[in-house]
């Protein structure tokens, strides 16, 4: 890790672990966009910036700055002087007037990596000292009186680069930040691939690739929350990159409300990154001496596909971004309510559910929705967050002494940004709501959410998570978010400020969680958004794990929790095994199918568990074990990805390899059997070539059989064919 200036060529070299972001200042003034890839090695890089050519020195030739602009590979570029493509930045003068053209003016590199105040950030453990260093780049519009420092960081261990932008108003009068992104990255690309995530509720972040073509192409939300619709995330492929070759660029946004991402084919077939908060709906009135801070962006070069993508991802996120003191440590094996009873529970069916859960092995209950107010539905007390004693007689602390007796841990579900219109608290406090004046606000789950912008709702809402965890001793909190946004206004925040209410509302979900992480320490927080409407970044940096999809059939997930791994660790992804038939698509698999599955995640359970057969209830006690030896393998272990049945439309297969690649742990699904099917050869990946590993599995005529590493890789394994549809086999490996 280096952060160099060369003085001569103008140009900023990072170099991260084995890769180099090259930054060059163009005709004294303007930050391009050198390089991000392997290593050059060569100092008069700077010559890809294209400066040199006659018409493309815009101080020289004034007549040509516009084909100048149009065709720089900026770093930050911005609105209304000449460059058509999307910009980055575009501010409003107090006089009314648009347009911005930065100016680059000087440098500083900083030791370790700066946080970002009241946001998520990666960051350089204590002790840690060298472990990041920081380039920022200073640049200034004077016609504005903006100065805007545009920050890079790298990691020794991490092949990522992340950027971050802050602007600040050195004028008299106020500045209209209409459009502050965080990054701009643009590259000649001839032909290649656009990648993003994206689906639907109960359908998240599947993988979607197409051709890169001429114009823009976007995903984004202005939902107020990252959402299930798209993901904060994008990456150009080379042609021919794959799983485990080729090039590809990546940026995900660590930010949990309105984003966009987008890719742009201008003219010259250049391909222009862009990444940030969403300009739509958004407008910041930035006074005078005010600093205004984007979020971050991630910048991610592989050169061996999206495998290699995926575990710098992974990495880059357990290193320097999850804070969580469970990160490194073996989760709970929980067991929730919610799809064993819904709204329909007491103490009494609770405790007969973790009597039999405790019995098995489970060591955490989790109460979900249902036990506040009247709640005996999805429709109303949402805000009076006050124990249903009729439910639970006793009280919340008798309940959690219950369980603990039984030497089970204690989880509770809260939904604090929401207020239902049925609720002593809306009735008290209507305009706590976002809504517009005078418009009948939208209702989706019969709720409205509440207006994080304002202190007192912040105060309230903090005060109403916090009281219930002081009254008992409760080990861990789901966080639920179950709506989008509409009817975007605050009656707190003036004319002047309606567009800073997604941010803002942001902001103060950000402060109500660092509140909570901070007086609660020991604390598991899972966040949760109707299942992963909110699973991102941002939300990394206050909980270890989020919840996946509300979708919990075994084989729905396969694609959800492939799109998920291709960017999270999979000790991030909150994964149960369901009852059967699945309640969302009515499927039946095979409970061995469902905990496999589910193993590729935080692994839970949520079912009721008085009913299932005592083959299924000896079941969960294997499948306990086989948690309890695997988990730390999945938890700190490199991911590797075999196939894929969204491919090919036959079977899944993942690989977890440890980082001393002492053992590895194979997990294969067999979607759907096949008439005269025969076995299949699958190509392990990321063993130690010279090493020899013992084979265990449950299925495998193998077991116990020692191969070589290289025999493994080159060779394969033979997966013997599989009676039925949705079976699976797990192999576990180890070194001799
Ligand atoms: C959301 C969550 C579910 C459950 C319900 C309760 O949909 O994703 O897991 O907690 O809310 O209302």
């Amino acid at each position: 890790m280096r952060i160099e200036y060369l003085e001569r060529e103008k140009l900023f070299r990072l170099t991260a672990k084995d890769t180099e972001y090259v930054i060059g200042i163009a005709d004294e003034r303007y930050i391009g966009h050198v390089h991000f890839g392997k290593k050059m090695g060569e100092n008069r890089c700077g010559c890809l910036l294209r400066t040199e050519e006659a018409p493309f020195v815009p101080s020289k030739n004034l007549r040509d700055k516009c084909s100048f602009a149009d065709a720089f590979p900026a770093e930050y570029s911005t609105w209304g002087v000449g460059d058509y493509r999307d910009s980055c930045l575009n501010v409003r003068s107090s006089d009314g007037f648009r347009g911005c053209e930065l100016h680059y003016e000087n440098y500083r590199t900083v030791d370790g990596k700066p946080g970002l105040p009241g946001m998520p950030a990666t960051f350089c453990r204590e002790g840690e000292d060298g472990a990041g260093m920081t380039l920022e780049l200073e640049c200034r519009d004077k016609v504005l009186e903006l100065k805007v420092i545009l920050r890079y960081s790298v990691f020794a261990d991490s092949e990522a680069v992340i950027r971050s932008a802050e602007l600040v108003n050195e004028g008299k009068g106020p500045l209209y930040l209409e459009r502050v992104l965080t990054a701009c990255m643009d590259m000649d690309m001839e032909g290649g691939d656009l990648l993003t995530l994206g689906g639907s509720w109960a359908r998240e972040r599947h993988m979607a690739r197409r051709p890169l073509a001429f114009g823009k192409q976007m995903v984004s939300s202005f939902r107020g929350e990252s959402g299930h619709q798209d993901h904060p995330f994008l990456a150009v492929m080379g042609q021919d990159a794959g799983q485990d070759r080729g090039e590809i660029w990546a940026m995900h946004f660590v930010y949990s409300g309105n984003f966009m991402a987008e890719a742009e084919v201008n003219q010259f077939g250049m391909v222009r990154l862009l990444m940030g908060i969403n300009p739509e709906g958004f407008e910041w009135v930035l006074k005078p001496g005010e600093a205004f801070a984007t979020p971050e962006v991630v910048c991610v070069y592989s050169d061996e596909g999206l495998g290699k993508m995926s575990r710098i991802f992974h990495d880059l996120y357990r290193g320097h971004l999850i804070r969580s003191p469970y990160l490194h440590r073996k989760r709970p094996i929980l067991i929730n309510n919610w799809e064993a009873t819904y709204f329909d529970f007491d103490t009494e069916k609770l405790l007969e559910i973790a009597r039999e859960a405790g019995k098995r092995g489970i060591e955490m209950l989790v109460m979900d929705d249902g036990w506040f107010g009247d709640r005996n539905k999805d429709e109303g007390y949402l805000g009076d967050w006050e124990v249903n004693e009729k439910k639970l007689s006793g009280g919340l602390p008798y309940l959690v002494e219950q369980v603990k007796a039984l030497g089970m841990e204690f989880g509770i579900w809260f939904e604090p940004e929401m207020v239902s219109p049925d609720s002593k608290l809306y009735r008290m406090h209507p305009d706590w709501a976002i809504r517009i004046p005078g418009r009948e606000p939208v209702q989706s789950r019969a709720q409205y959410v509440l207006d994080l912008t304002r202190p007192e709702v912040v105060d309230y809402v903090y005060e109403s998570v916090a009281g219930i965890l002081r009254s008992a001793p409760i080990s861990y909190v789901k966080w639920d978010m179950n709506r989008q946004m509409t009817d975007v206004g605050s009656a707190y925040l003036g004319r002047e400020h309606q567009g800073e209410l997604f941010h803002r509302y942001v902001l103060g979900v950000y402060e109500l969680q660092e509140r909570l992480v901070r007086e609660f320490p020991e604390l598991l927080l899972e966040n949760c958004a109707s299942g992963g409407a909110r699973f991102d970044p941002g939300m990394l940096y206050y909980s270890p794990q989020i919840w996946c999809s509300d979708d919990t059939d075994a084989i729905e997930r396969l694609a959800i929790q492939e799109g998920t791994a291709l960017l999270y660790p999979l000790s991030a992804i909150g994964a149960h095994v369901s009852a059967c038939p699945n309640h969302l698509v009515g499927r039946v698999t095979p409970f061995g199918t469902r905990g496999h599955v589910a193993m590729a995640g935080t692994f839970g359970y949520e079912l009721d568990v008085t009913k299932l057969p005592e083959e299924e209830k000896r079941l969960i006690e294997e499948q306990v074990k086989l948690y309890h030896r695997f988990q730390p393998l999945v938890r700190e272990g490199d991911y590797y990805r075999i196939a894929s049945w969204n491919e090919n439309h036959k079977y899944d297969c993942w690989q977890i390899v440890s980082k001393d690649k002492r053992e590895a742990l194979l997990t294969y699904v067999q979607v759907l059997a096949e008439p005269n099917g025969h076995s299949r050869k699958i190509r392990l990946k990321g063993l130690d070539l010279e090493a020899e590993y013992r084979l265990e599995g449950d299925q495998l005529a193998k077991e116990g059989q020692i191969f070589k590493g290289a025999f493994l890789m080159y060779g394969g394994l033979l997966i013997p064919r599989m009676q039925g549809d949705f079976t699976s086999v797990m192999i576990y490996l180890k070194q001799v």
